[in-house]
């Protein structure tokens, strides 16, 4: 040893090859992921011999960043921009996620206050308390989406985002609610979770407001198991959210770089998207037209045939041709009729719900948000309810939207898949109309 030459002086390396090994992730991990689509046996016999003959196999690179090969997320966030229409895009391991980083990209936190809807998944107003600002819950409308005249009498001088949801796939009255927010300067937030592929007068839902939120978990219009997308317009908004998506920008594109802005720079969670998520997104974003296009024809044939009746009125939709079609919810006169006639439907065979019954808890009406009305906090600092002095913290009760309680309470929901065809339509509107020929024909 003694005398021999460094490598750094032109002597040989004393470890001239590593390897190879056998990658990271690879058969076995295939295997598994090939069983998630439960193949019939012979095929997975023959692919698992295929794959088990394979000398080369290359496993992925599942983390987004210094990825050998193209980046299925950064595909899906590409794919996202041109379907949207919007010019910057970022994924995230959730819609919630997307949430927290819109609240954080536009500054918002201790003091704040960000209007949402009464009736909407629990995340879109959890996520704002998750950003330790406070969730002001204002009234839906027939739209069974925000009520821009109900989100006028809520803005405070602490109002620092309006959240209208997209709810059941069908736009919220986005002219009336800018008009709002652009005369008092605040920002909106589309939450978009379930009407990916809607639009509004022409324009995709998503790229009206700041920032538009998706969901992309399993029980969406377009899915990769657990995902969401966040989308602008603004390139700042969209820096700020990449770096609070990304750990605090630890892995970011531009690594080590500096701040180019000040406060570009802080510290943030880990939202990213993986590969294998990105890989299913992008294929289901190529697929997003067609899907809805199918809910939409499904949904105009049922609606169409349903026979008018005196006390029976549809969900008003803000822009009909904007609607993602996934489901047709239709009002009876009152929740007790609605009540027997769901499940009459439900005998049938119709695939239908109701969206609201006193009785029944559901993450969907804020009278069950009690980690809300109840001011609950996970830590000892009471955040964010002690942000602001008690007398000026949302006053919430249960019965504080109470259009919202009789809207939903008469409301019945149908759900249309897009591979709906002519024969499902007729037998699910002939199955409408004999029941509701019963209870309030
Ligand atoms: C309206 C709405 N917002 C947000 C979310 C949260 O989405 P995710 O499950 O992707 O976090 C959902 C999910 O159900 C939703 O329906």
């Amino acid at each position: 040893m003694a005398g021999q030459k460094l490598a750094i002086e032109g002597g040989s390396k004393a470890v001239d090859k590593l390897g190879p090994f056998p990658t990271k992730i690879g058969r076995d991990e295939l295997l598994e992921v090939l069983d998630l689509w439960q193949m019939s046996p012979e095929n997975t016999s023959k692919i698992k011999a295929i794959i088990e003959g394979e000398k080369n196999l290359k496993g992925p690179h599942l983390f987004r960043y210094y990825n050998p090969r193209p980046s299925k997320v950064l595909a899906a966030e590409g794919a996202m921009k041109e379907l949207i229409g919007t010019k910057f895009c970022m994924a995230a391991n959730s819609c919630t996620s997307a949430l927290v980083s819109a609240y954080r990209s536009l500054g918002i936190g201790m003091g704040d206050e960000v209007i949402v809807p009464a009736y909407t998944f629990f995340a879109t107003s959890a996520t704002v308390v998750a950003a330790n600002a406070i969730p002001v819950i204002v009234d839906v409308d027939e739209t069974l989406c925000l009520d821009a005249k109900a989100i006028e009498k809520a803005i405070t001088k602490r109002t620092k985002a309006i959240v209208p949801v997209h709810m059941r796939g069908a736009p919220a009255q986005m002219d009336a609610i800018m008009d709002v927010a652009n005369k008092h300067g605040i920002p909106v937030i589309e939450d978009v979770a379930q009407a990916a592929g809607g639009s509004f007068k022409g324009k995709m839902l998503g790229s009206i407001g700041k920032i538009g939120c998706f969901s992309f978990d399993y029980y969406k219009i377009i899915v990769s198991g657990e995902g969401g997308f966040y989308t602008t317009n603004d390139e700042r908004l969209y820096t700020r959210a990449l770096n609070w998506h990304d750990c605090a920008a630890c892995w970011r594109p531009d690594r080590f770089g500096p701040e180019k802005e000040n406060e570009d720079l802080f510290c943030g969670e880990n939202y990213r998207m993986s590969e294998l998520e990105g890989a299913v997104a992008l294929a289901q974003i190529r697929r997003a037209k067609a899907i809805v296009a199918g809910h939409r024809s499904a949904n105009h044939k049922i609606k169409n045939a349903i026979e008018k009746f005196k006390g029976l009125s549809f969900r008003r939709l803000a822009d009909e041709a904007g609607d993602t079609g996934i489901c047709l919810v239709m009002f009876l006169p009152d929740a007790d009729v609605t009540q027997k006639a769901l499940p009459a439907l439900k005998a049938e065979g119709v695939p239908c719900g109701g969206i609201y019954d006193s009785k029944v808890r559901d993450w969907h009406t804020y009278n069950y948000w009690e980690h809300i009305l109840q001011y609950k906090s996970v830590a000892a600092d009471k955040l964010p309810w002690s942000g602001v002095p008690k007398n000026e913290l949302p006053k919430y009760t249960k019965d504080m939207c109470p259009k919202t309680l009789e809207l939903l309470s008469r409301a019945i929901l149908i759900d249309i898949d897009y591979n709906f065809g002519d024969e499902e339509c007729n037998k699910i509107s002939t199955a409408i109309n004999k029941v509701l020929n019963v209870y309030i024909g």
